[in-house]
């Protein structure tokens, strides 16, 4: 997809559709809408008073071949109260826009941002819309609808004194979005087509390609290592586990200054081992590697970015699988660190596979700990699939993240970790066990048993359970893989 700026007068853009945005408590004759208003002789203002135009969040209002504009078609989106109005906004009603156009054949737009919307923020928040809108899980599909594509998309109401700030923007905006699409597409692989080992060959690809070092740890290297809790995972399967290391280490990085690790549990497909799931709903544990995934996408999308800051990224890749040799309830288990662990349930493999891989990420030199997983159905019982769950043990680092969060448009919520709930995982015949003896808190305590191998590094657990996968279709976005997260980590790495 094109995407360019567009320095005409709107009324004389020439394109399938002009798209702009109304507030509900806006004034449809002021401003650039009331420019369109004027150009189309009072037809706007004439809809909001006949009330079929009210400008709510997302309605869609499609006027074709409106006179007095060079534009087929007019599209008005609803933006909602406007002092709500953010870069999340925006975002959403660029992918809303995109999508409702696509399905209706029109193959290229123009968007126009509205008076005092020209920021680079704004355009980097319209890209990632139009680019992550665009991507669609039918790569398995015979009979795409190659007919519904958009080949171009123009951004209008940047004017020539702000044409390199759009640019700026613009370009952000498409690395960090594709970075985000090459994560959601891993996450749409199913399992029998992305195995550890096809993960690791497409983590390698990606690194090779973005000029980063990777270091693809295979099976005898990860028992060399006594990484014991990553393989009492994966010993239950015939796919061998991989340990996935890319790094990025830049050449002006200040010595002494933070190396930030990024470690993503990626379970290729969770059947929950010997503790087996149901059946029912079983088929969506392919997404359990999107902790990894968005890892993975995080490094591509910085490797183009190019801060100042060395990144390791670790990734445990694994199987939980229920075979003849799978670790059983009961089992005792040693991790890379020599914690000791009583495996109470083979299905609480997340944090498992992150002990090894926190540990293995501070040994390699990371100072600041971020992970990300699908680690608890509990978490959506506490955040439902708006929030990222946020845990952490360093309130500065902490706040940093949520800071980040906020600057890329990612809802996330922290949670609590007092001591009190650490007694929860405190083991009967080993270290730790790796489910909580307590009732509830299902959550905090896979987050406290995580921390317990990030010891004194500031260290922050993203739940992305509830959040990774929309079992619904947005507006703004495909059903299926979400990217979530992403956005977030690369705004941390490159404020830092
Ligand atoms: N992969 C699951 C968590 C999960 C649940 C992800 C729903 C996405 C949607 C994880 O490995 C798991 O099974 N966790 C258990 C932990 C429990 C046994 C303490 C869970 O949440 O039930
Ligand atoms: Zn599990
Ligand atoms: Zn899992």
């Amino acid at each position: 997809m094109q995407i360019t700026l567009d320095s005409k007068p709107l009324n004389a853009i020439d394109t399938d559709a002009l798209v702009t945005y109304l507030f509900e408590d806006g004034d449809a004759t002021q401003g650039r809408i009331g420019e369109l208003d004027q150009a189309t002789a009072g037809l706007l203002a004439k809809l909001v008073k006949s009330g079929e135009v009210v400008g709510k969040t997302l309605e869609m209002t499609l006027i074709h071949a409106p006179a007095g504009l060079t534009a087929a078609r007019l599209l008005l989106v609803g933006a909602g109260k406007s002092d709500a109005f953010n870069g999340a906004t925006l975002r959403k009603l660029a992918g809303a826009a995109l999508r409702y156009l696509k399905t209706r054949s029109v193959h290229s737009f123009t968007f126009a941002v509205r008076e005092n919307g020209a920021t680079e923020e704004a355009a980097q928040a319209l890209v990632e819309g139009f680019i992550t809108a665009d991507f669609e899980t039918d790569k398995y599909k015979t009979d795409k609808k190659n007919d519904k594509s958009i080949e171009k998309v123009s951004i209008a109401g940047f004017g020539d004194a702000e044409k390199a700030t759009a640019e700026k923007g613009i370009a952000r905006g498409r690395i960090i979005a594709e970075a985000q699409n090459f994560a959601r597409d891993l996450v749409n692989e199913p399992s029998n087509k992305l195995t550890p080992r096809i993960l690791a060959e497409k983590a390698e690809a990606m690194a090779k390609e973005a000029g980063l070092t990777v270091d693809l740890l295979d099976e005898k290297k990860i028992a060399d290592l006594k990484m014991g809790a990553l393989l009492s995972v994966a010993q239950g399967s015939v796919e061998p586990p991989r340990m996935i290391v890319i790094t990025y280490s830049p050449a002006n990085a200040k010595p002494g200054a933070p190396v930030v690790g990024l470690v993503g549990k990626a379970v290729t497909f969770d059947t929950g081992g010997i503790s087996i799931k149901p059946a029912d709903g079983m088929e969506k544990m392919k997404y359990d590697m999107a902790g990894g995934a968005t890892m993975i996408g995080a490094m591509k999308a910085l490797a183009a970015l190019k801060p100042a800051v060395k990144v390791i990224c670790v990734v445990p890749a694994t199987e939980n699988m229920p075979g003849g040799k799978a670790q059983k309830p009961g089992d005792i288990q040693t991790a890379m660190s020599g914690k000791t662990i009583e495996v109470l349930n083979t299905d609480a493999e997340g944090r498992l596979i992150l002990a090894d891989a926190v540990h293995y990420a501070k040994q390699l030199g990371a100072t600041h700990l971020v992970d990300a997983a699908t680690l608890t159905g509990a978490i959506v019982v506490a955040l439902a699939n708006i929030n990222v769950g946020v845990f952490g043990n360093d309130q500065p680092w902490t706040d940093k993240l949520l800071a980040s969060a906020k600057a890329a448009g990612e809802k996330m919520w922290q949670l609590p970790m007092d001591d009190e709930y650490r007694e929860f995982i405190k083991g009967s015949f080993a270290d730790i066990q790796n489910i909580g003896s307590g009732k509830g808190g299902g959550s905090i305590t896979g987050a406290w048993f995580i921390r317990e191998f990030a010891g004194d590094t500031p260290w922050i657990h993203l739940d992305i359970a509830g959040t990774a996968w929309n079992d619904d279709a947005k507006a703004w976005l495909a059903k299926g893989p979400t990217g979530v997260s992403l956005r977030t980590l690369v705004q941390l790495v490159t404020s830092l």
